[in-house]
């Protein structure tokens, strides 16, 4: 055993602020209310039914993952948000057609009482959406200012005591990294002077951490994931982490792909195409946010396979991604995969794979376990990039000397060791050899 990092309790009440309250966000939101109404249960949350193996295996401890480490209860979670449709959540979600009527009947009230606040929003950087419910404001730093007004307004008539703040709005168009992006200083005078490559979601973020509140990303924006503002959550002793809520096809890719490795079996091609008709479908529509989703889905199979140290195995494999928009589907995606691979001597074979998913019924947990663990992680005073929080995201930040881990297992392996290192118990290696001495 080692020693226990101090952690502040978790008293009162946790604010989560949405910039995005659209088919995630909502279902989300009526997840949490119905599951505290007894209406359903949180499948899918590591937070909510996860447990974790402490000490030998001989010892038998496996206490649940929530009252292993302090986490904020479902009951203290109060909700606000911004959106550029200024409906309540029962309308979005009734609209989203994620959870089904009756359902959302028996939390109407809570839902019609959630209402966005006006967001900071430009057609520049999601072309496929307009909205009324818009700031507005001289330059980049004033939005940012409103927002942080926002934030303060939300604390002090909720009372929470502490915030987090998740991006669960639309994926923007594809922006680089640029010289604004490199330091703080660069990016407050680009604010002044409403740089082009300040995108709405990074002010967002920006105000987020000017005001002290943890901030995840949940769409493939760099959002966050630039100097500037990772030097700002240091700053500031805020975690962060981002980019891109790993559900559906990608969440696949990472559970098969480390198998096919494991078992030092190769790969020729993996095509993947996806048809979906909920509004995220409508704005990848445009082909420079799906540009952005594009890059965020590709990285995953080269970092698991590394073909530069397997090239006979992986070299030149092919690897395409399509999104289709197809309204008929709504939110519920149906992806298609097929894998052609090769084993002993070379011998080509094939897998298909027909995933019919959903879409939000996917995310909503991913939500939840960043909140509560965002909240712990501010609590324990760790900042910056949280790398331990990996297995949520298609595209994980990483400090910039690594490349991001991409294989669900060994994520899942680095979250539970960063839980046991938190609360001073043995890491985890398997070994297993002394159960033999
Ligand atoms: N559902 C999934 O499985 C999944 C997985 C990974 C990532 N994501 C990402 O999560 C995000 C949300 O997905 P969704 O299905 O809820 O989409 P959605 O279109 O239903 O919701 C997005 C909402 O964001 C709002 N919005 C856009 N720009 C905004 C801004 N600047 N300020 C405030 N609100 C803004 C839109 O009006 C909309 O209501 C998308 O970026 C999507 O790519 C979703």
């Amino acid at each position: 055993m080692g020693e226990q990092v101090e952690i502040q309790p978790p008293q009162g009440k946790l604010g989560v602020l949405l910039p995005g309250m659209g088919a995630v966000a909502t279902t989300f939101v009526a997840g949490v209310e119905a599951v505290r109404r007894g209406l359903g249960k949180p499948i899918g949350s590591l937070t909510q039914m996860g447990t974790i193996r402490l000490g030998k295996r001989s010892d038998k401890r496996v206490p649940a993952i929530r009252d292993f480490v302090p986490l904020a209860t479902l009951d203290d979670l109060v909700f606000g948000g911004w959106d550029i449709r200024d409906e309540s959540s029962y309308q979005t979600a009734v609209h989203g057609g994620v959870l089904e009527r009756h359902l959302l009947e028996q939390v109407r009230d809570f839902l019609e009482d959630l209402r966005p606040m006006p967001a900071v929003f430009d057609r520049h950087y999601v072309r496929r959406l307009d909205g009324p419910h818009v700031k507005k404001g001289q330059n980049k730093r004033e939005l940012a200012e409103m927002l942080q007004d926002d934030i303060r307004r939300f604390q002090a008539e909720t009372g929470v005591t502490r915030t987090v703040m998740v991006w669960c709005g639309s994926t923007e168009v594809f922006l680089k990294p640029e010289e604004v992006h490199q330091s703080l200083e660069l990016f407050e005078c680009g604010l002044k002077e409403n740089h082009p490559a300040i995108a709405p979601s990074m002010i967002y973020a920006y105000a987020a951490l000017k005001s002290g509140v943890p901030f995840a990303n949940g769409a493939p924006n760099l959002t966050v994931d630039v100097p500037a503002l990772t030097e700002l959550a240091r700053e500031q002793s805020l975690p962060i982490c981002g980019k891109d809520f790993k559900t559906g096809q990608t969440l696949m890719k990472t559970i098969i792909a480390p198998g096919l490795k494991a078992r030092m079996l190769g790969l020729s091609g993996w095509f993947s195409t996806n048809i979906l008709g909920n509004r995220d479908g409508e704005v990848l529509d445009d082909p420079d946010s799906f540009k952005t989703k594009e890059e965020s889905k590709l990285s995953v199979l080269e970092h698991i396979l590394q073909p530069e140290i397997y090239p006979e195995l992986y070299d030149g494999f092919y690897h395409k991604v399509r999104i289709n928009y197809y309204p008929p589907r709504g939110d519920n995606k149906e992806g298609w995969d097929n894998l052609d691979i090769f084993g002993w001597l070379g011998y080509p074979m094939q897998i298909k794979i027909d995933f019919l998913c959903r879409d939000s019924i996917l995310a909503a947990p991913i939500v939840l376990d960043l909140v509560l663990f965002l909240d712990l992680a501010k609590r324990a005073g760790m900042r910056g990039i949280q790398e331990w929080l990996s297995f949520y995201f298609k595209s994980p930040m990483c400090a910039p000397t690594l490349y991001p881990e991409h294989d669900l297992f060994i994520q899942l392996m680095k979250l539970k060791n960063t839980l046991r290192h938190l609360r001073g118990e043995d890491l985890i290696t398997h070994l297993g050899l002394e159960y033999y001495d």
